[in-house]
């Protein structure tokens, strides 16, 4: 019988700091996951404020994971850890721990593409199946993903402007909820009803990319005129529900054009917005409709987190795809 891989993935690369043993690729043994709530003071992540915190946390973090999954670190197989893209001073201290780990135990180092992983995170729901399409739909990213095989990455579009989930935030910020804001949008939105026509940037191009800036001016704009005419408390939640609509449309339309084009049968939904209910009700409605099958993260491996990390560590191990000390953060690491 083949031995088990142990994987331990580190994750730093915005403002959650998270540490995860994964078995053979898809058993999770441990993820901790610990997020800065500091941030949400400020109405958005400060780069300093969260490299001290990854700092002051991640040795603690390191020692619960391995609690957890009852695995000392002599059981690791390598260490995975996340290159890139994300913040420069985030990226470093879980860097500066992998090879630290790796130095010191002589155990393989594996850089890995966060954007890889947040498409892996669906792989602890049931076997990725091949050729795959990829909605990765974050803070940080809006883009859409050919995979012929694993690790085998082609992006066939992405956004030009504002990240999906950035909007998000910003349109939430303009509804004076807090921050992060994509959930309490998505909570208003039960209550609200389909009442203003917003701008689907980009909807019947012939590309796969997305632009979202127009809908944040659109919204920020709705919102004064309302506000002014005293129509906005009792709009809120139509206002969040008409943003929601028109995002989901754009993202939905175009996954469905990049499935048909590509001829694919698998769908993978995945970054911090996966979490949405709308969006993940109007996937998978369409996608029942064409036969596909629809991999989409459970909640916790939606946001951030070391396991999908590690996951895709676990098959670029069997690559043998491996790292030396030299590795450095790379804020704009490409797919
Ligand atoms: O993937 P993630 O944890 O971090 C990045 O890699 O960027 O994504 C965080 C984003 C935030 O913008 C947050 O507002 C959004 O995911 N988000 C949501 C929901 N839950 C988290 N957006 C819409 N609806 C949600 N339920
Ligand atoms: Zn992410």
């Amino acid at each position: 019988m083949a031995k088990d891989t142990l994987i331990l993935g580190i994750e730093t690369s915005c403002d959650d700091t998270s540490i995860a043993v994964v078995k053979n690729g898809r058993e999770l043994l441990s993820n901790v996951v610990s997020s800065q709530l500091v941030h949400k003071e400020f109405g958005g992540v400060i780069p300093e404020v969260a490299a001290r915190h990854h700092d002051e946390r991640i040795i603690f973090i390191l020692e619960k994971a391995l609690k957890e999954a009852a695995v000392a670190l002599k059981d690791i197989d390598a260490i995975a850890v996340t290159k890139g893209p994300g913040l420069v001073g985030s990226l470093l201290i879980g860097i500066s721990l992998a090879k630290a780990i790796s130095f010191s135990l002589d155990l393989p180092l594996i850089a890995v593409n966060h954007l890889a992983g947040h498409i892996y995170a669906s792989n602890f729901v049931s076997n990725l199946e091949f050729p795959l399409i990829s909605l990765i739909v974050s803070g940080g990213h809006t883009l859409l993903v050919y995979m012929a095989k694993h690790l085998s990455f082609e992006v066939l579009g992405k956004t030009l402007d504002d990240a999906c989930g950035e909007v998000f935030d910003k349109v939430a910020r303009f509804l004076d909820l807090p921050y992060p804001g994509g959930p309490y949008i998505d909570k208003l939105s039960k209550n609200g009803k389909l009442k203003y026509f917003l701008p689907k940037a980009l909807l019947k191009t012939k590309n796969y990319n997305f632009s979202f800036s127009g809908l944040k001016t659109a919204v920020r704009k709705l919102v004064e005129e309302l506000k002014e005419t005293k129509e906005f408390e009792e709009n809120i939640e139509n206002i969040a529900y008409s943003f929601q609509a028109a995002v989901v449309d754009v993202l939905v339309t175009k996954t469905m054009e990049a499935v048909y084009a590509m001829d694919v049968k698998n769908l993978v939904l995945g970054g911090g917005v996966a979490a949405n209910s709308f969006l993940r009700e109007k996937l998978i409605e369409r996608s029942k409709k064409l036969g596909l099958k629809v991999f989409i993260p459970p909640l916790n491996l939606c946001t951030d987190n070391a396991a999908m990390i590690a996951s895709v560590g676990t098959y670029q191990y069997l690559e043998k795809d491996f790292s030396d000390l030299a590795l450095n953060p790379d804020p704009n690491f490409p797919l």
